[in-house]
Formats: structure tokens, C-alpha cells, sequence
């Protein structure tokens, strides 16, 4: 798809990114190093970023924008917080990975077992990838089965037997699955739409007594944002125990996003088994898995069950974790960022709606999302009604007004600690005025 951008008219030099990004097409695939960052879903080139400050980013021509994209969901706190980069430099002094235990490593063992309900004791890995990678390995150990289900447009990272189905850059790039997935990896992955209670129940059905783990995103973000409905999570934590199999939440995303406990603690529904990332780095590479004791207890070196890695529990990402975990712990953190996030989409989706759009949006805590589409939106099949194109002109319209959305309709927007009521209200007025625009 193309969109033509006036870059003049709209006042928006993006010179520099453009040769930038020309040169970056011959050096990496497609230009980036993760899809979704290359703007497909969107039209144009990406803005090749120079700088993040708080709430806000600065690209290499100079443009700021007001950022809501928060490096996919870790910067909770705004980008390149002072305390953290400040601890960042002291843990530098002392090395930046030992390749042996460090005292980081406990402390935010600790901070992250006393705050997520499932999590007894937990293994830190280096990505959200790496961290469903695994958690479905210990699943299979543990129960002996194979079988997983997972929901339509939920991702999981890019590990084999999620490719099936999934969400964010699969969904946006149009890849129903990847090539080079062999059939065996997938063999055991069972898809149901989410929010679908009775596809869920026959394939319990249909593959009784074989069926080692439910996955899914508790929130919806790799599709757009999509809520479960009311006992929906309490659905699958039942079904799950009536048939052995164990509840995976994945919280790469809502982890610490929702609530300091995340989706969990949020719903009060308890899984057995929790993967986390993004916020856990506090923007540096990290991921997580962890959940009942004498489940974690079968992870090499303490049980059978192997997992590694180099730099996992790196000093550098273990503290700036810690000082992302400390600032959002203070009272107040999920009351503002609902506060702020909750003005921004209704002003969204208000204004849209005053300009004749077919709009649905909706937010928890610092999460959000919208949908050109009249709603409500359930499973990814309603996130595909959105009209992608005018998403596609609504997207760049913002950018030119100094508003940063993540480049693709399928994918939840984050706020920070650091947005202001001020950028609400500029990014309110910009969405007006593009809305009469496209
Ligand atoms: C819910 C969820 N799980 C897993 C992942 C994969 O994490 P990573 O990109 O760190 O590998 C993501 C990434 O966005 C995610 O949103």
C-alpha cells in the first residue's frame, strides 16, 4: 500500500531519515531489525530515531514527537529516566555481564516473585521470545503432554510453535504463518478464536487427556488492544485444572503494565505459569518465566528440564529493571497513568466520532488502543474490520503533527509516567484536526 505523504504541507523534513533508511534496506532485512518497525502496515519509510527523552523521541532530521509506542511497552517510567541511568553507569563501572551470579539477580528475583501473584520463583532470559520458548518447554515437561492452545492474533514471539495464528508483525506483514516453520513444530499447537469459550471447550474435548498448556495474553495488544470478557480468564483457569493442563499467562506485555501484579493481579485470576519482559528491562533486552515452585523446580540445574543462557540475568538489564520496578511500585503509578490514558482515548475516540469516523477504543491503566471500526472488538477477526487505510493516513497525519503512534493498527499504544496532561491535550487537538483531514 501507498500513502502519499505532503511531508511540505505538513511541515515534516524527513530527509535524513529517508537516506538513512535507503542505506539500511542494503545492510539489514527489510531495513530493520524487527518488522514492524519498518512502517509496511503503514505506507513510507520509518523516522530513524536519534533520541528518547521522557515522553518524548527526536529523530535525526530534528522532528520531537510525543511518544506512544514507549519501545513496545517497557518505558513505564519515560525514556532515559535519570535514576535509572544513573544506576545504569554505577552497575557499568563494575562490568557490564559476569557470566556468573549476581546480587541484581536476587533483587529483582525478589521485587518480582513479592509482586506477581503466580510467581514462586522465577528464571530471567534475555527476551519475551525466549521466555515463551521456555515456559512452553516446562509445560511439556511437567505434564507430559504436548498439545498447547493459543488464541487467533495473540504472539508470542517468533519461536516455532507459535507461528501459528499470531499476532503483532505476523498480523501486520499479512504472514498467516512464517516459511521455513516445519510442520512438526506446529503439530501440537491448537488455535481458538479468543474470547470463544465454547472453541475452547471442544478442543478440550477433542484432544482430551493430551493437552499440556492454555496460552494467552490476558490483554489483547498484538492485535490492537482487546479485552477478555467478564470470566472468560476464570473460564480457562477452570477448564484448565478440570483437565490437568496448566494456565499460561502470557505478560511480556501487561506485565507490571496493568498493575504492579499484572493482568493477574488485575482479574484476580491466578495462572500457573507467567512469561514477562519489556517493563522487567526497564528498555534494556530481558525476559522472564516463572510460577508455582514445583513447577520452576524442573528447570535445569534443579530439575531435568534445560534452559540457558550467556547473558541472562546481565547486570545492566537486572538494574534497570530494579529502578523501574521501584519507581512504579510508589503509590499512585496505575492511578495516574489510568487517569491520563483513560482522557487520551475518550478525547481519541470523541473526537472521531464528532468527525463521522466509525471509531472503538478502549484503555487499562497505561495501555490503549483504537479501531476504525463501529465495535465492539472481541478476537482478531473483529480487529480486522478496522479500516487499515485510514489508520494508515490517521498514522502519518499525527506524525506530521509531532504525535508518535505504533505503526500499525494491530498493535496496543503505551503511555509513561512522563506523559503529561499537557501532551494529552496537544495530542487530543492533533487528532481533531487529522481527523477532519483523512
Ligand atoms: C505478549 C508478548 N509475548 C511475547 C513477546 C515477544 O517478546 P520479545 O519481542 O522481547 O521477544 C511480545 C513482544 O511484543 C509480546 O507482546
Amino acid at each position: 500500500m501507498t500513502v502519499s505523504i505532503d511531508s511540505s504541507k505538513k511541515n515534516l523534513t524527513l530527509t535524513k531519515s529517508q537516506e538513512a533508511f535507503t542505506a539500511a534496506k542494503e545492510l539489514m532485512p527489510g531495513g530493520v531489525n524487527s518488522p514492524v518497525r519498518a512502517f509496511k502496515s503503514v505506507g513510507g519509510q520509518p523516522i530513524v530515531i536519534d533520541s528518547v527523552k521522557g515522553s518524548h523521541m527526536t529523530d535525526i532530521d530534528g522532528n520531537h514527537y510525543i511518544d506512544y509506542v514507549g519501545s513496545w511497552g517497557p518505558a513505564i517510567i519515560g525514556h532515559a529516566d535519570d535514576q535509572v541511568l544513573a544506576a545504569l553507569s554505577e552497575t557499568m563501572r563494575k562490568g557490564t555481564s559476569f557470566g556468573a551470579p549476581c546480587l541484581l539477580e536476587n533483587s529483582l528475583a525478589e521485587a518480582v516473585i513479592s509482586a506477581v501473584p503466580s510467581i514462586e520463583m522465577v528464571r530471567f532470559v534475555n527476551s519475551g521470545t525466549e521466555a515463551c520458548m521456555a515456559v512452553l518447554r516446562l509445560a511439556r515437561a511437567f505434564t507430559g503432554n504436548e498439545k498447547i492452545i493459543k488464541f487467533e492474533g495473540c504472539y508470542h514471539g517468533h519461536a516455532d510453535p507459535f507461528l501459528v495464528k499470531a499476532g503483532s508483525g505476523v498480523a501486520t506483514l499479512g504472514l498467516p504463518d512464517s516459511p521455513g516453520v516445519p510442520k512438526g513444530a506446529t503439530y501440537e499447537t491448537l488455535t481458538a478464536p479468543y474470547n470463544d469459550f465454547s472453541a475452547v471447550e471442544k478442543l478440550f474435548e477433542s484432544n482430551k487427556g493430551g493437552i499440556a498448556a492454555v496460552i494467552i495474553e490476558p490483554v489483547v495488544g498484538n492485535s490492537g488492544f482487546i479485552t477478555p470478557k467478564p470470566d472468560f480468564l476464570s473460564f480457562l483457569r477452570k477448564i484448565t485444572k478440570e483437565n490437568n493442563s496448566l494456565l499460561i499467562f502470557d505478560e511480556v506485555m501487561t506485565g507490571f503494565r496493568l498493575s504492579y501484579g499484572g493482568a493477574q493481579e488485575y482479574f484476580g485470576i491466578t495462572p500457573d505459569l507467567t512469561t514477562l519482559g519489556k517493563i522487567i528491562g526497564g528498555g534494556l533486552p530481558v525476559g522472564a518465566y516463572g510460577g508455582r515452585k514445583d513447577i520452576m523446580q524442573l528447570v535445569a540445574p534443579a530439575g531435568p528440564m534445560y534452559q540457558g543462557g550467556t547473558l541472562s540475568g546481565n547486570p545492566l538489564a537486572m538494574t534497570a529493571g530494579i529502578h523501574t520496578l521501584k519507581r512504579i511500585k510508589e503509590p499512585g503509578t496505575y492511578e495516574y497513568l489510568d487517569k491520563i490514558t483513560g482522557e487520551l482515548v475518550q478525547g481519541i475516540v470523541n473526537a472521531g466520532k464528532r468527525a463521522g469516523h466509525a471509531i472503538c477504543g478502549g484503555h487499562i491503566s497505561g495501555m490503549f488502543g483504537f479501531f476504525f471500526t463501529e465495535g465492539p472488538v472481541y478476537n482478531f477477526a473483529d480487529a480486522k474490520k478496522s479500516d487499515a487505510d485510514k489508520f494508515a493516513r490517521f498514522f502519518w497525519g499525527m506524525l506530521a503533527e509531532g504525535v508518535y503512534l505504533a505503526p500499525s493498527q494491530f498493535e496496543a499504544g503505551f503511555t509513561s509516567l512522563a506523559h503529561t496532561s499537557d501532551d494529552i491535550k496537544k495530542t487530543i487537538a492533533a487528532a481533531e484536526k487529522v481527523f477532519r483531514e483523512i
